[in-house]
């Protein structure tokens, strides 16, 4: 089997704290494991300047390179392209999304770099994957630098509606660079279908059939790979952390009260502010509910050089302080917020506890906490999911309560709907869900991308054929 070579802004080498490394990063291992390869991407550390090579850490048949991102282009291209541009606009936030032609230099640059710096250890015969949405005009890049490899791209975010992207002023060199690969994937139907329109609308390109497109003089694969979680990770992880300190310790302070969890990292893209607002209707909606249920969200801190990361911060704790001040008691607290990290398999064990789960992001390309509260639940006596319909999981978890998360009233109704819920309801709904995360499992979405990216004819095998 042809060797891979991963490209991602971050990169997971594995290290003391490896244990610690999310799903993706594990199955992305695992993948270069197997066939071995290169993993190639950003250190996670800043310097004065960016490095001139990268640090190389070979483990066992794969590569690990990484570069250290000096301030300026850390800036413009992470704190700024990357998240203050794309990430806001791909999650439907034009109001929070900034235009700065420096900041989009400073992507370019950083884009163009990597290909310089990955390029020499590229072999004859490997494939390259490309991950998210730092990394779109590096395809490009390794096109100009004389790369015909079979490279596939895929994007973790939503990929915005037309009218949306267009507001970009660099949207169509971001479009063509896409169109450098030979097979881009999405999490889901919708933002296929915003690609496709973007290609036949404004692209004058053309869909030759179900997956093939042809824009900008090149046939290019799209298709929808929904991502999923390790299969049997997090059921086994919840088991054991069930029986552990944490999650012990969590029930004691309960006292028989129910739990609502939401985990997130601190973005506004995941609705915590009108998933607070719902919280306090539900409470006042609901007023049996006071004293006997409380709230636990754990937000860990994310991109806090960014403006907008430091609003949402300000915005939440206001709103924290506000429902305990209102609604709590001397012995109950109705919302618990937390920026603390915790490890995957603690989490696991809060959601096996909690009896609903409340994932209300406003926007996002999949959302995989969904998919690990439902793999975390007891199968006789599973909790309840409120689910984003603005979610990518919504498309596959539909037997959730799905929700608004702009109409709190609704949100709240949802909740008071997963405490109320008889046991045979949550037995059927909870079966269904754990039946397509079974399915669609982080191994299957890799090997799915794999296969398809395999099938891609090489430059040789073109010339052969010609
Ligand atoms: C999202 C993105 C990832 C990113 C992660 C954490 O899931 O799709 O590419 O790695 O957020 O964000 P960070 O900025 O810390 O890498």
């Amino acid at each position: 089997m042809s060797r891979l070579v991963v490209v991602s802004n971050r990169v997971a080498v594995p290290d003391a704290q490896s244990a610690t490394a999310g799903g993706l990063a594990v199955a992305l291992r695992d993948a270069l494991q197997s066939c071995g390869g290169v993993w190639f991407g950003w250190s996670g550390k800043t310097a004065a300047q960016t490095a001139e090579t990268p640090s190389i850490t070979e483990i066992g048949p794969v590569t690990y390179a990484t570069l250290d991102l000096g301030r300026k282009d850390y800036n413009e291209y992470y704190n700024g392209f990357a998240n203050r541009t794309l990430w806001p606009l791909f999650h439907y936030r034009l109001d929070l999304a900034e235009f700065s032609h420096e900041n989009y230099a400073g992507y370019l640059r950083v884009n163009t770099l990597f290909a310089e710096k990955v390029r020499p250890l590229i072999g004859d015969d490997d494939h390259i994957w490309v991950h998210d949405y730092h990394m779109i005009p590096l395809g490009r890049e390794l096109r100009a630098l004389g790369i015909e490899h079979p490279m596939g791209f895929y994007l973790h975010t939503p990929f915005p509606a037309m009218e949306v992207l267009l507001a970009l002023p660099s949207h169509a060199l971001l479009v063509e660079s896409l169109c450098a690969y030979d097979v881009v994937g999405f999490q889901t139907e919708n933002d296929l279908r915003a690609f496709r329109d973007y290609i036949v609308h404004e692209a004058n390109g053309e869909e030759l059939d179900a997956t093939t497109m042809r824009a900008y003089g090149r046939l290019v694969h799209t298709e929808v790979f929904p991502i999923g979680i390790e299969r049997g990770q997090m059921e086994a992880a919840a088991e054991r952390a069930v029986e552990q300190g944490a999650a012990r310790r969590l029930e004691r302070t309960l006292h028989n009260r129910s739990l609502m969890i939401g985990v997130d990292r601190l973005d506004y893209s995941k609705g915590i502010p009108d998933r607070f607002k719902s919280f306090e209707r539900f409470l006042e909606l609901y007023p049996a509910h006071r004293g006997q249920v409380s709230m636990m969200q754990i937000a860990p801190l994310s991109r806090s050089e960014v403006p907008e990361y430091k609003n949402i911060r300000d915005t939440l704790e206001g709103q924290a302080g506000y429902i305990n001040g209102r609604y709590g008691d001397f012995d109950w607290m109705p919302l618990h917020y937390l920026t603390k990290n915790f490890q995957r398999e603690t989490l696991a064990g809060f959601f096996r506890l909690s009896r609903v789960g409340v994932v209300t992001p406003l926007r996002d390309g999949m959302n995989l906490v969904a998919k690990e509260y439902v793999a975390s639940q007891d199968p006789q006596y599973p909790g309840v999911l409120v689910l984003s319909r603005f979610a990518g999981a919504a498309r596959e978890l539909d037997t959730a309560l799905l929700v608004n998360p702009y109409d709190h009233d609704a949100v709240a109704a949802a909740l008071n709907q997963g405490l109320v819920m008889s046991l045979e309801e949550r037995r059927e709904r909870w079966q269904s869900m754990m039946a397509k995360v079974r399915e669609n499992s982080l191994e299957h979405w890799r090997e799915r991308f794999l296969k398809v990216l395999r099938a891609v004819p090489t430059p040789m095998a073109l010339q052969s054929s010609r």
